[in-house]
């Protein structure tokens, strides 16, 4: 039984870790608990009774405390990853970190050093590698079903109504709260490109821009806040209270901690959930290409963009025998192989967890990585250091209009980072 604490009720704390904890009791218990919020704090600490004298209302005063558990979970916003990771893996504790690791290359390599020094675990929150979707591709390419392994195709399909909710109104909308659209949303894309190729990155570039949520595209007389008599609203599919109304759990709690309607509504008014998703301060790209050569010569394209039907992953491998597709949230996969018409098709069923079972998934993993070292299939702090890398080094090529020799890249950055 791993005991632990968490740092961060928040969305991801309480619905997708504490969730787990509370389904699989033999497994894992929640001893402390670390949050400004008290609403949120008393909710995690009822769920998991935890004890008053373990409730702290930062992550400074729990992690002044003397080690009090195995595993220390660290769910708070992006820019507040490095700071208790430090002192969390300084005290002893094993570290689960939310993705992304950290908003700088700098700090996620210190990260990744500080760990290997203090002999401590370090997961990051990459849930796409444990979904059963991601998996059953990797086998099918280690088992060499098609062939080797020459282009990957990869699609992340944000959709309309999860980018005004995230990257228009909410928490990762833009860089001085938060970090490009690239890391933030996709270091875990770029992790399953990673591990796919089983190579190293040569050249990254990239392209993309803020090109549909800004005031440009402003309709005629619509205010800054849906609630303000936009005269648009029947036919406005961001029209705030038409959206959170019927809105799953997840998109309710960043609006209000009570989820009823009239305290949603009354959040709407004047919060940033209500505003108009042509009028907000968001500054992070809608949309974003970025190509990967690696070292073996296999290419990767990645796509992300709001505009879909659909908010699932997308991918196509392209082997020398052969061609996989796959659609994550269907389940689906085919497995042609050149000179045969009809593909093998695989329907998939998973845990009912979130990220298609990936959060069940990850921590399954680790758990038996902290009670067994088994560290065979996990994301090693070192592999996530390097998705990571990629979105940096693709921000970098978007920015500058430049193709990023990626090698180069890690190099200038590593020079940089005493500990
Ligand atoms: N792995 C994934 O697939 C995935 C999915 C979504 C989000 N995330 C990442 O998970 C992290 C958490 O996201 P979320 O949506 O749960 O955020 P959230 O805003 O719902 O929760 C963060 C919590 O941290 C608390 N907090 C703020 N300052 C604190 C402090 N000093 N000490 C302790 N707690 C503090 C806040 O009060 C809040 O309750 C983010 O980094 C996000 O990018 C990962």
């Amino acid at each position: 039984m791993v005991k632990a604490i968490l740092i961060g009720a928040g969305a991801r704390g309480i619905g997708a870790y504490g969730a787990y904890a509370l389904k699989n009791q033999d497994e894992i218990k929640f001893v402390g608990v670390a949050d400004p919020d008290i609403e949120r704090r008393m909710y995690f600490s009822i769920q998991h009774s935890i004890h008053s004298d373990f409730q702290f209302s930062s992550f400074h005063e729990i992690l002044d405390k003397p080690k009090f558990a195995d595993a220390c979970f660290i769910c708070t916003q992006d820019s507040i990853h490095v700071e208790p990771a430090m002192k969390a893996l300084a005290l002893g504790y094993d570290v689960f970190l939310e993705k992304p690791m950290a908003v700088t290359p700098e700090d996620c390599i210190l990260l990744e050093k500080v760990a290997r020094q203090a002999g401590r675990k370090l997961m990051i929150g990459h849930v796409l590698r444990y979904t059963v979707f991601f998996e059953t591709i990797k086998k099918y390419i280690d088992n060499g079903s098609i062939g080797r392994l020459m282009s990957i195709q990869h699609n992340e399909n944000v959709s309309y109504w999860h980018q005004a909710h995230s990257y228009v109104r909410g928490n990762w909308r833009n860089l001085k709260e938060s970090s490009p659209m690239i890391l933030a949303k996709s270091c875990h894309d770029l992790d399953i490109l990673y591990w796919f190729s089983k190579s190293t990155p040569t050249k990254v570039s990239s392209f993309g821009s803020l090109s549909y949520f800004n005031q440009r595209n402003a309709p005629l007389g619509a205010p800054d806040y849906c609630m303000d008599g936009c005269p648009l609203q029947e036919e406005c599919v961001y029209y705030a209270p038409k959206v959170y109304k019927n809105a799953p759990d997840w998109m309710k709690l960043p609006v209000t901690n009570k989820m009823t309607d009239d305290a949603i509504l009354e959040a709407l008014k004047k919060g940033p959930y209500g505003r108009c998703v042509f009028h907000s301060d968001n500054d992070v790209v809608d949309h974003q290409v970025v190509a990967i050569e690696f070292e073996n010569e296999m290419t990767a394209s990645f796509t992300m963009t709001a505009f879909t039907h659909e908010n699932t992953r997308t991918i196509k491998l392209m082997g020398s025998l052969g061609e996989i597709r796959g659609h994550m949230d269907k389940e689906e996969i085919e497995i042609y192989t050149f000179g045969k018409d009809e593909p093998f098709r695989l329907k998939l069923t998973s845990e009912d967890y979130g990220h298609n079972g990936g959060d069940y998934g990850i921590m399954k993993a680790f758990i038996r990585l902290l009670e067994v070292g088994d560290n065979q299939e996990v994301t090693s702090d070192e592999s996530s250091v390097m998705s990571h890398l990629l979105a940096f080094a693709a921000e970098e090529s978007r920015l500058e209009g430049k193709t990023v020799d990626f090698k180069k890249f890690v190099e200038g950055i590593k020079h940089n980072v005493k500990i």
